[in-house]
């Protein structure tokens, strides 16, 4: 930008026109005034991190392993370990980069492995011949080196697309030392000789996990994926409940911090980070075991538990009939979160998929009513009671992928602590005094196609039957979150 600050007037708007278009050729979408991008300030961009460098480099989880044995196995199965490894996440990847060229993965790795994109190591898809740091995802070096956030600089004016700073190392006049960053005044002994200690008090906010979860297009800043606004706009925030104290803890200190608005005890946090995506823990389990890991296995089986029963406590279902001159009309289901502290589902919800399955059935065993059964083929038929959302492009145009999807045009998820309701017409039923009816609320992590589709597209050094010991995309499990049974009278009880 230094060369066209001495030009003035309509010189200087040309050139500078035309150096925007030159920077945005290949993308869809001309610039915004309203997201005006400061390259210089983010010379990472499409990801928003930035880098203090150092004499000192990233270092990689084995060494804070050395002597941080517990945090290291809990985090070692879990999804964040997996970010960048994760096959469906380098299948996305693949086809992002053969769409719109190799500008986009910076934005992508900025979250999925942070420490690749500032070093340059990462130069496309594919895992081979990268470095620990570089395939540990989301490590331990990249949340205890964030010196800060810059929240309120980005595009959006919100925490985006890696919107933090790193800052592994710091010079002294002892020379270079690495300073970590966690949630307590350190000791004497901190760090052991090896890393200085700072207290952070970003560690104990949700700003620190803002900056990845909220993920914006990457040129039309667009919000894809919203958890932390939700979260923040919902009653969990008020209270001071944070995505650490559902996240950083067991199933049962999650449901009391749920359930009562209560933090977790000190004692009570881990680096679980465990969250929904039972699938990818278990197709991780799958690879550990295939590589003679026994006991990492049983730890991503572990991830996966938690993951089904976070999954199973955090929605309720009630079902109400409704009478019209005494003859049953209409049943009214209501699915309730719970225990989400943000939307459910949230993130990626326009892939995600969590919907209602129906069967009614009268006295006699007939089925009059029946919605949202899985077909032979994984296909959820069209009168399926869907809530996420429907990516669209420009021109209203249905869409999955990041690099498309500009607008939702569906967008029904429930809110923190909110519900839906739901109605189904009951045909008329001669001479039946009774309907059964079964309503389960379902969740999977992908249209059975879209998952193959993904998984079809992981780059070639990828080889899903040697690691994962996949020949085909099985048909995707289904969680079912909640389940609700009601018998009900066909007539109204009189008054
Ligand atoms: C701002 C941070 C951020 C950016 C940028 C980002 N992601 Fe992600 N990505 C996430 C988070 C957080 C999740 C987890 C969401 C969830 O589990 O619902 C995720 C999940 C995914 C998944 C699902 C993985 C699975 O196993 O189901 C895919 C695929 C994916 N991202 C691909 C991409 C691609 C491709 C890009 C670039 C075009 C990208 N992401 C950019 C943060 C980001
Ligand atoms: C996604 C971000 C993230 C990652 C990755 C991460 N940590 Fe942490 N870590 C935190 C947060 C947040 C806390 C504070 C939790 C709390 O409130 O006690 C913490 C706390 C700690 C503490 C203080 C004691 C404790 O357990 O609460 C240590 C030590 C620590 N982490 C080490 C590690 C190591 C080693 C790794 C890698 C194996 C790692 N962390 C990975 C976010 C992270
Ligand atoms: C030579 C041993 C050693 C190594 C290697 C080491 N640490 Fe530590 N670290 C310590 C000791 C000792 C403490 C203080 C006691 C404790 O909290 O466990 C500590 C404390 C911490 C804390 C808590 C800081 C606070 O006061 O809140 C964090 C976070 C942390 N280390 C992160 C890391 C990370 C990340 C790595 C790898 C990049 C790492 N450590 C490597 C020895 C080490
Ligand atoms: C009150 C507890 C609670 C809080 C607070 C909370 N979560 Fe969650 N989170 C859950 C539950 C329950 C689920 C499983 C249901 C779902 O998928 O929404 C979940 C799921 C997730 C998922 C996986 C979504 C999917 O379906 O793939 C991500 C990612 C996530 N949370 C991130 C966060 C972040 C980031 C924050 C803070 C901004 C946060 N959570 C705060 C309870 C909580
Ligand atoms: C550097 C970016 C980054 C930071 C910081 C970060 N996350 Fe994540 N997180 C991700 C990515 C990327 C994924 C998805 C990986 C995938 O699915 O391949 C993820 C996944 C998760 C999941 C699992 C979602 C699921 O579907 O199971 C949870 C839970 C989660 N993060 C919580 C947190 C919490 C809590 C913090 C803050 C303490 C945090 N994250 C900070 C990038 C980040």
């Amino acid at each position: 930008m230094e060369g066209i600050v001495p030009i003035k007037g309509k010189a200087a708007f040309i050139l500078a026109a035309a150096l925007a278009f030159a920077t945005l050729a290949g993308s869809a979408i001309a610039a915004s005034p309203v997201f005006d991008v400061d390259r210089e300030f983010y010379p990472y961009y499409p990801s928003l991190i930035k880098w203090n460098k150092s004499a000192l480099d990233f270092t990689p989880p084995s060494v804070c392993q050395g002597c941080h044995e517990k945090q290291y196995k809990e985090w070692s199965a879990s999804v964040h370990q997996l970010a960048f490894q994760d096959p469906v996440y380098q299948g996305e990847l693949n086809k992002a980069v053969k769409a719109v060229g190799h500008e986009i993965s910076r934005q992508c790795e900025g979250c999925h492995s942070p420490a690749g994109v500032v070093t340059g190591e990462i130069k496309g898809p594919g895992n081979a011949g990268l470095s620990e740091m570089a395939l540990a995802g989301v490590s331990c070096d990249i949340c205890h080196s964030v010196s800060g956030v810059t929240h309120w600089q980005t595009p959006s004016h919100e925490p985006e697309n890696g919107s933090f700073i790193l800052t592994p190392g710091v010079e002294t006049k002892d020379g270079p030392r690495f300073v970590k960053r966690g949630p307590f005044k350190p000791s004497e002994e901190c760090g052991g000789g090896f890393h200085d200690c700072a207290e952070s008090s970003l560690h104990l906010q949700a700003d620190l996990c803002a900056s990845c979860h909220q993920v914006y297009h990457y040129d039309a800043h667009f919000p894809l994926e919203a958890t932390y606004l939700e979260w923040k706009h919902g009653p969990y925030a008020q209270k001071n409940v944070l995505c650490q104290d559902c996240h950083m803890v067991d199933t049962a200190s999650f449901k009391k911090a749920a359930d009562q608005f209560i933090k977790p005890d000190r004692k009570e946090y881990r680096h679980y980070f465990n969250g929904a995506n039972y699938l990818l823990s278990y197709l991780a389990a799958g690879a550990a075991k295939k590589a003679g890991n026994q006991e990492q296995a049983d730890l991503f089986m572990k991830q996966y538990q938690m993951a089904v029963d976070r999954l199973k406590s955090a929605a309720e279902i009630e079902i109400a009939p409704s009478y019209q001159k005494g003859e049953l009309k209409e049943l009214q289901v209501r699915v309730k979160n719970v225990r989400a502290g943000h939307n459910l589902p949230t993130s990626l919800t326009n892939v995600r998929q969590m919907w209602l399955e129906i069967v009614a059935k009268d006295e006699a065993g007939k089925t009059v009513l029946t919605s949202g059964q899985v077909g032979p083929e994984g296909s959820l038929p069209a009168d399926a009671r869907l809530f996420n959302s429907d990516g669209m492009g420009d021109n209203f145009h249905f869409a999955i992928d990041p690099w498309v999807v500009t607008s939702f045009s569906r967008h029904d998820t429930i809110p923190p602590r909110g519900y839906k309701d739901v109605y189904y017409g009951v045909p008329a039923l001669k001479g039946m005094k009774k309907l059964n009816v079964e309503v389960k609320l379902r969740y999977r992590q992908a249209d059975q196609k879209v998952a193959e589709a993904l998984l079809k597209a992981v780059p070639k050094d990828i080889d899903l039957e040697k690691i994962y010991g996949l020949k085909a995309v099985p048909p995707l499990p289904v969680v079912d979150m909640a389940l609700k049974k009601a018998s009900l009278s066909t007539r109204q009880a009189a008054h």
